[in-house]
């Protein structure tokens, strides 16, 4: 089986190509500068740079892995959740080369894809997996913050998932208020590893709640009561990779605590994690101490698959096909929010 992915829910295009659960080819065309100026993705200006990259970006993937489109087995694309426009460019270019090579086509939720991406590199996932069952991941991305409980391959029910904003937005609402460039999460990790986490205190939103729901707007408001009573801290180097290093531990300290706790209470021993904000060098460390502290395995996404790509969608389509998921009819639609069971 050879398989063609394509991922445009946001602002990465991107290509791969998967065979035997391994990924072949992973190609990414990252957004990121054009939407910097603006201080956040502008939708309109990311379906347009999709349209634009979605043809060189497949036909990079193709060539990397030595594939024509002649030997594709099957397409799949992202159908949700995303932006409308985006995720348009996307899934209706996979369902157009799926009618034409006459190859079943698989619209994927991308939530779910991010859920698989820690199988991705090293042994083929599927051999992983067994080893890891049943788990707690954590999906922590600039769209989206949730715990779900994984039973078995392709078994799975959210736990919990942000009420408000997702971590990620918090990283990046936060350092836009620190005058940091768009997206702020990468940058506030860096800024934060010269910081003093205990320099200034903001609040841990739903840690003793017992349940494993997320909650991030208040901290973000708390940081822009923070900067508006203490301009001053803006004008110090030094000041700033403290509030760095401090929104960012109140931040990890949440995800650790309520992942860690949702284990805990199901008796499980296994945790995973994923989504763009698994970057964070901070949260990776915290998550690999937490866990060795109660014997837990842990396995984290590879740094370069915690961010959006379409070698998670690649893979996740593959395992559906292999354990004969009905594809959908080449007319369906995307679900621009099209929430994870
Ligand atoms: O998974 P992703 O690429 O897109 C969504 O599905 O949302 O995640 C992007 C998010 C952004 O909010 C970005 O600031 C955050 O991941 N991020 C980080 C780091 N790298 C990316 N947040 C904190 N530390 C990082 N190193
Ligand atoms: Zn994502």
């Amino acid at each position: 089986m050879i398989l063609l992915a394509i991922e445009t829910s946001c602002d990465e295009t991107s290509a791969a190509v998967v065979s035997g659960a391994r990924v072949l080819a992973n190609a990414v065309s990252s957004q990121i500068q054009l939407h910097a100026e603006y201080g956040g993705v502008v939708p309109e200006l990311a379906a347009r740079e999709h349209l634009k990259n979605l043809m060189p970006v497949v036909q990079t993937a193709l060539r990397e892995a030595g594939v024509t489109t002649g030997q594709l087995d099957a397409v799949a694309a992202t159908q949700g959740p995303g932006l409308p426009l985006a995720l348009l460019v996307g899934f209706k270019a996979a369902q157009a080369l799926a009618f034409v090579l006459q190859k079943p086509f698989l619209g994927i939720n991308h939530h779910e894809a991010h859920l698989y991406s820690p199988w991705i590199a090293g042994s083929p996932p599927v051999a992983d997996f067994a080893a890891f069952e049943p788990n707690v991941s954590l999906i922590v991305s600039g769209g989206h913050t949730m715990l779900v409980r994984v039973t078995s391959e392709l078994q799975h029910s959210v736990l919990g998932s942000t009420l408000d904003d997702a971590a990620g937005e918090c990283f990046d609402k936060a350092g836009k208020l620190m005058g940091l460039p768009y997206p702020a999460g990468p940058e506030i990790d860096r800024l934060a590893q010269t910081g003093n986490p205990q320099a200034y205190d903001f609040p841990r939103p739903l840690i003793h709640e017992a349940n494993d729901d997320f909650s991030f707007s208040g901290l973000k408001t708390s940081v822009r009561y923070f900067i508006r009573d203490h301009p001053e801290v803006l004008a110090d180097p030094q000041k700033i990779r403290d509030l760095c290093a401090s929104v960012q531990a109140a931040i990890i300290e949440v995800l650790v605590s309520k992942t860690i706790r949702a284990t805990r209470r199901l008796g499980y021993r296994c945790v995973t994690a994923s989504g763009g904000v698994t970057c964070n060098g901070a949260l990776r460390r915290e998550l690999a101490r937490a866990c060795a502290a109660r014997g837990f395995q842990l396995r984290l996404a590879e740094k370069s698959l915690c961010t959006d790509n379409a070698a998670m969608i690649g893979i996740l389509a593959e395992c559906k096909l292999a354990h004969h998921f009905p594809p959908p009819a080449l007319d369906e639609d995307i679900k621009t929010a099209w929430a994870l069971a």
